[in-house]
């Protein structure tokens, strides 16, 4: 993200990670047993969610998407991994059936997708360890659930602003401090210009 917490402008430039960073990110990738984006950040950047950058295998790749707005022609649905997409019961039929043609579709959730059901169902075919990659309104309903261990951030030297632009984590957001999921910081690096904070999300229970 941007030193202000956004991860793309408004007019859509989410370029916001040095090479350095991408290349950690793609190792990163390469530990996991899964990667998940939702349905904005595949419409806005048509992302391949490979480890193309690095030796490595390519874990599943999962797109949280209601609607099923996801593209046929998605990059994410190229032969570079397998990819699973999570749809809700409000998902056109017509469009789930073209999606089935390309991965697995699982339908979970009413109006959206139910996000603890889904990790179950993740689960169940093997995945120990997701990484969530976005963007911010899939990162506001994960956090909301409780549903995040980790937080892994790169700030980069840049000041984005304005009301347009992508914030990290969208949403409408908690209306007091002692409702925000709180953080417990492991980790900060320093690398090149950019700082790489780690955090563990703390439990309330
Ligand atoms: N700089 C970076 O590292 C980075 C990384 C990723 C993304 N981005 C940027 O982030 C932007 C996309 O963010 P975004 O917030 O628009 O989209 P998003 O978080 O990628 O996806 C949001 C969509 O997820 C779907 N969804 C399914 N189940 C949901 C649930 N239970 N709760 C909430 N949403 C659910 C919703 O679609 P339905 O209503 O159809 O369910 C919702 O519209 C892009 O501009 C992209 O460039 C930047």
């Amino acid at each position: 993200m941007s030193l202000d917490g956004r991860i793309s402008t408004r007019a859509g430039d989410s370029r916001i990670s040095s090479q350095d960073d991408l290349v950690r990110v793609h190792a990163l990738r390469a530990r996991m047993d899964a990667i998940l984006v939702g349905s904005g950040t595949v419409l806005a950047d048509d992302p391949c969610l490979t480890t193309r950058l690095v030796d490595g295998p390519s874990p599943l790749r999962v797109v949280v998407d209601g609607r099923a707005r996801t593209p046929p022609g998605a990059r994410v649905l190229d032969d570079g991994a397998p990819t699973v997409i999570y749809v809700s019961r409000k998902a056109p039929s017509g469009r789930v059936a073209a999606l089935q043609e390309k991965c697995d579709v699982v339908v979970l959730g009413e109006e959206h997708v139910d996000l603890a059901a889904m990790l179950d169902d993740l689960d169940a075919r093997g995945v120990r360890t997701a990484m969530l990659e976005g963007g911010g309104g899939l990162n506001a309903a994960m956090f909301a659930a409780g549903l995040v261990d980790k937080v892994h951030i790169t700030v980069a030297p840049f000041v984005i602003g304005g009301k347009d632009s992508v914030p990290l984590v969208g949403g409408d957001g908690v209306t007091s401090v002692d409702d925000a999921p709180h953080l417990e910081l492991e980790n900060v690096e320093v690398i090149g210009a950019e700082v790489l904070l780690r955090y563990r999300v703390q439990r309330c229970d």
